[in-house]
């Protein structure tokens, strides 16, 4: 009904407002890396009425060359998690704390974090999900504090796997700190305790 095409079209607008910002964002310190390679910015991928919204940390070489979030080799090994767990990937929506790759894959820096950061809060109010999954400790480490648990903040390895409760503004929200597919790739016995982990999101399908 009209209703519903109404909210739809006004988060497709909202999404693309903040693709258009972004795209115009020139006083980004990865500016220039981004226009040298002919990188394009990665907004995010999926549903705008998922209950499941996934932030990892920074587009790779591949994501900045397709505008798509993990589609490397972090986003084959978080694509087997999903079927792992019998979730459609166009069910969810993906993001990143950071838009444009930096430079050879580097951490991103506390001013890159600051500058990019307004733009998932957008994207958080867009979709407002009942599940914030972050990916690495980049975007738990932002999202911890954004949600006002700051408090709960340990090191990653002490987190991954368990869920937390926080606000983004529209109410009680659930925050689940996951290791970042990298460190599957890097550390293939570690895939067993990450596999386990994503159970957690069976109950948010
Ligand atoms: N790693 C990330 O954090 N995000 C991507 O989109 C791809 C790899």
């Amino acid at each position: 009904n009209l209703f519903w095409y109404t909210v739809c079209m006004d988060k497709r607008e909202a999404m693309k407002q903040i693709r258009d910002e972004v795209l115009a964002l020139t006083s980004s310190p990865l500016y220039a890396y981004r226009t040298e390679n002919s990188y394009i910015p990665v907004i995010g991928e999926g549903s705008h009425d998922t209950h499941i919204l996934f932030v990892g940390e920074a587009p790779g070489e591949q994501e900045a060359k397709s505008a798509r979030p993990f589609c490397g080799r972090s986003g084959k090994l978080l694509d087997e998690m999903l079927t792992s767990i019998s979730l459609d990937r166009e069910k969810v929506y993906i993001a990143n704390l950071v838009k444009d790759r930096p430079q050879d894959n580097r951490d991103p820096t506390p001013e890159e974090i600051a500058l990019y950061a307004p733009f998932l809060d957008r994207q958080i109010e867009i979709i407002q999900p009942k599940v914030v999954v972050m990916l690495g400790r980049h975007s738990m480490n932002y999202l911890f504090k954004r949600a006002g648990i700051e408090d709960k903040l340990l090191p990653i390895s002490k987190m991954h796997g368990e869920l937390f409760e926080g606000d983004f503004g529209y109410g009680k929200v659930a925050l689940l700190p996951l290791y970042h597919p990298a460190v599957g790739l890097y550390n293939p016995n570690m895939k067993g305790v990450m596999f386990e982990d994503f159970k957690k999101l069976e109950q948010f399908k």
